[in-house]
């Protein structure tokens, strides 16, 4: 079965519902198997992959973030809409507030990062990351989200932390210094390998919570399931919209100029 469009969902966001006719497939990739849920929305075949598996049994820094972005590619996947739960360092981004997201810092420590890993065809090679998340996608999230009368955040910076633990204050007023505006753990390498893979990928954050030191209470996973579990219909509603509303073309940086083959 094959799918040009894939949704990634994240923390609170576990099966594909709106989809139609779901089927589970399991998919091969040179770093191991990945379980993708594979159905159609007004004709147009969409997959669906739960980042933290359907019932949340992998931590952010324990995803096979690779194989999981390598089983996309074979199913024919150029574009993803993902999600990830935030923590915001910023007033102004309260929890409930959505973002898209268009920059990332990476503070991950101890991730399979990479595609080009100097064992394959292509050798040594380094990836341009001026605009890391899709234009083009960001764009018609922008006017899918304007037209449903959504407020949100037209951009934002993610840093990505290594995990699984939340950040110290110290941290946080650090990441503020850097121009952080959003905290989570997914992201990097994820986006990082889709444009690797040469696939277009773009982010939707919800922030669940203040980060550490702004928020008036300690954090809890509980506390960002919640505030997920309230916006989630919302989010799934505007991806389904925007997946429908894409242009047959890619007008972006982000496919590869020559194809290579993913893996060994
Ligand atoms: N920090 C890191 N990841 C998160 C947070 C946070 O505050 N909230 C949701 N995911």
């Amino acid at each position: 079965m094959k799918a040009k469009i894939a949704i990634i969902g994240g923390t609170g966001f576990y099966d594909a519902k709106v989809i139609n006719n779901p089927e589970e497939v399991e998919v091969k990739t040179a770093y191991g198997k990945v379980q993708i849920t594979i159905g159609n929305v007004n004709k147009i075949a969409i997959a669906f992959l739960a980042r933290h598996g359907g019932k949340h049994e992998l931590p952010p820094h324990r995803i096979n973030y690779r194989a999981n972005i390598a089983a996309l590619k074979n199913i024919g996947v150029a574009r993803i809409l993902a999600t990830t739960a935030v923590g915001s360092l910023k007033k102004e981004l309260p929890p409930g507030s959505i973002a898209i997201i268009d920059q990332f810092i990476d503070f991950t420590k101890n991730r399979e990062h990479t595609f080009y890993d100097g064992t394959n065809a292509n050798g040594v090679v380094h990836t341009d990351f001026t605009d890391p998340y899709c234009p083009q996608l960001r764009e018609i999230l922008k006017n899918v989200m304007l037209e449903k009368g959504i407020t949100f955040a037209k951009k934002g910076t993610y840093i990505c932390t290594e995990g699984p633990r939340y950040e110290t204050p110290a941290e946080i007023k650090a990441f503020a210094l850097w121009g952080a505006d959003v905290v989570g753990m997914t992201n990097v390498p994820e986006v990082t390998l889709a444009r690797e893979a040469g696939l277009c990928y773009a982010n939707l954050s919800l922030v669940t919570n203040f980060a550490a030191g702004i928020s008036s209470h300690t954090l809890t996973h509980r506390e960002v399931v919640e505030v997920m579990g309230k916006k989630i219909d919302l989010i799934r509603e505007i991806f389904m919209e925007t997946a429908v509303s894409m242009p047959a073309a890619r007008e972006c940086c982000c496919g590869l100029k020559e194809d290579y083959p993913l893996g060994k």
